[in-house]
């Protein structure tokens, strides 16, 4: 049992670390909150602070994910992966390092698909960067790439994986309401390097 309860903490804990909050405060002395969407992700970090900044954080979040996932397997638990990568979800949108303003849960659930179903993981990355070439919004395509990957999920047919990933679909829509109100009266800002026409 008490084992359980560390591996709990831990991907709590995991997922807490404010990666965007960090590379915003050691490079460049600002907290990314304060900027752009206020969101502590990784596309206000690419907003904010431009591409490689913006890649290195979504990676971090990917992995906090990801190495929360593998936490049973390191402590030779049999406590079920997706338990504790949805807590580092939990922590990664209320982060205690961060005073529980954290992101919107889609890099870290992708990092947690990723450790258990790699080819879920394959198809929801490839579902966002078709719809964020279609629509060009980045929060439109998290959310759609949330539902689809909940349908593909239904004919996969793992109710534990069911019951996740519609979890962290609600996580995504939920977190997401200012920026379906700002789509909603246009006010949502498009990915400006989709918009350039080849010379
Ligand atoms: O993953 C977050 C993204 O979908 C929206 O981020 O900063 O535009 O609110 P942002």
């Amino acid at each position: 049992m008490a084992v359980y309860g560390i591996i709990i903490l831990l991907a709590y804990l995991i997922g807490s670390i404010p990666s965007g909050l960090i590379w915003g405060k050691l490079f460049h002395g600002i907290d990314i909150r304060e900027h752009g969407s206020g969101n502590l992700g990784g596309t206000n970090t690419f907003r904010t602070l431009g591409i490689k900044a913006g890649i290195a954080v979504t990676l971090a979040d990917i992995l906090k994910g990801t190495l929360a996932a593998c936490l049973p397997l390191l402590f030779h638990s049999d406590m079920h992966m997706l338990i504790p990568g949805v807590i580092a979800v939990l922590g990664h949108m209320y982060p205690i390092f961060a005073r529980f303003r954290g992101g919107k849960a889609v890099a870290t659930s992708g990092g947690l698909l990723l450790a258990y179903t790699p080819p879920l993981f394959l198809f929801m990355l490839l579902f966002f960067i078709v719809s964020l070439k279609v629509t060009k919004y980045v929060s439109l395509s998290s959310i759609l790439t949330a539902v689809a990957t909940l349908t593909l999920t239904l004919f996969i047919g793992d109710p534990v994986l069911i019951i996740v990933v519609a979890a962290l679909a609600t996580f995504v829509i939920y977190r997401h309401r200012a920026n379906i109100g700002r789509i909603r009266n246009g006010s949502e800002p498009k990915v400006k390097w989709l918009d350039r026409k080849p010379k």
